[in-house]
């Protein structure tokens, strides 16, 4: 099956992408992974100024998943400027770079957009609207407040050309509306899901035991939410979905594009096996051949919700 589909004007090899904060901005897994054989990586988000992050432990396992609150540690816009796409521009040429950026409020998302545009070498932004460890000032994420989402998307917009992606939040009671707004605020594609808002306590000692408190829910137990989003949205937008949460193995992969997503990005799995991408990128390629599908395309949205109505004797 051909994996290859062009989407943003541009050719993804295949569709599977490292999420944000799984992959620092590439160079950190260089030696572990063999970046050129991804579809694409979204880098950790960018702020305006460096983060050192939240207090350990960051990541602590919780049940059939993982809580993290890292608290948007990474370089900020200066030095991701100065280091980091230098680096990414010489050495990730043949996939697709994202670049997740993050912000207390619309003007700081305009000013990290600005700033990267300033030095450019990669394909555009995933807006990082959703993040449960690190709120909007004064406010809930810009993910749960579509007036919000549309200020930040729209003046965003007016400062760049590229693809631009938002993360919307899991933690909705339907993500259908939310992507609409993304979409009508002018978003290019929407990435979906990212972390459940979640705590875990040691009931031991009492406390939490992530350093920060509480944090955000990622791995398996997130799949059928991420599938889910992915499945309401398509039905209320029509640009490129991508599909985030509890990736690991191809037959979860086909489970989002089957629900409409176009790429799909494996978080977790990777902490525990970095070439998890490299694995889930053969085997959807040998899933198709053994189904006789062509090419991605024809997996992509092919799932149809079924109504099944109750029959009356049983209704009663
Ligand atoms: C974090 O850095 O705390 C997580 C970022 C996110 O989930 O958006």
């Amino acid at each position: 099956m051909r994996l290859s589909q062009t989407l943003f004007g541009v050719d993804f090899q295949n569709p599977v992408l490292l999420a944000a904060g799984t992959c620092g901005f590439g160079e950190e897994l260089q030696d572990t992974l063999d970046l050129d054989a991804l579809g694409g990586i979204v880098t950790k988000s960018v702020t305006l100024e460096p983060r050192a992050g939240n207090p350990a432990p960051r990541l602590v396992e919780a049940g059939n998943a993982m809580l993290n609150s890292v608290g948007l540690a990474n370089p900020g816009l200066e030095r991701v400027c100065a280091e980091k796409l230098p680096w990414m521009k010489e050495h990730l040429s043949r996939i697709q770079v994202l670049l997740s950026v993050a912000g207390h409020t619309p003007e700081e998302y305009w000013r990290i957009v600005e700033g990267l545009e300033s030095v450019g070498g990669f394909l555009g932004y995933e807006l990082n609207l959703s993040c449960p460890n690190d709120t909007r000032l004064g406010g809930v994420p810009f993910a749960l407040d579509p007036d919000a989402l549309t200020r930040v998307v729209q003046g965003a917009q007016d400062l760049t050309d590229r693809p631009l992606l938002v993360k919307l939040a899991p933690n909705v009671p339907d993500i259908g509306p939310i992507a609409e707004a993304a979409e009508e605020a002018g978003a290019n594609g929407i990435t979906l899901v990212n972390t459940m808002p979640g705590l875990v306590i040691d009931i031991a000692s009492g406390s939490a035991t992530l350093g920060a408190g509480s944090g955000g829910l990622s791995g398996p137990a997130l799949r059928a939410v991420g599938v889910h989003a992915v499945h309401r949205a398509r039905a209320h937008t029509s640009i490129p979905l991508v599909g985030v949460g509890g990736v690991s193995a191809a037959e979860d992969a086909i489970q989002y594009l089957m629900a409409g997503a176009s790429l799909v990005q494996i978080g977790t799995a990777t902490f525990a096996d970095p070439r998890t991408a490299q694995r889930v990128a053969r085997d959807i390629a040998r899933y198709g051949e053994k189904m006789g599908i062509e090419k991605i395309e024809d997996l992509i949205g092919t799932y149809q919700a079924e109504h099944r109505p109750v029959p009356v004797s049983e209704a009663r």
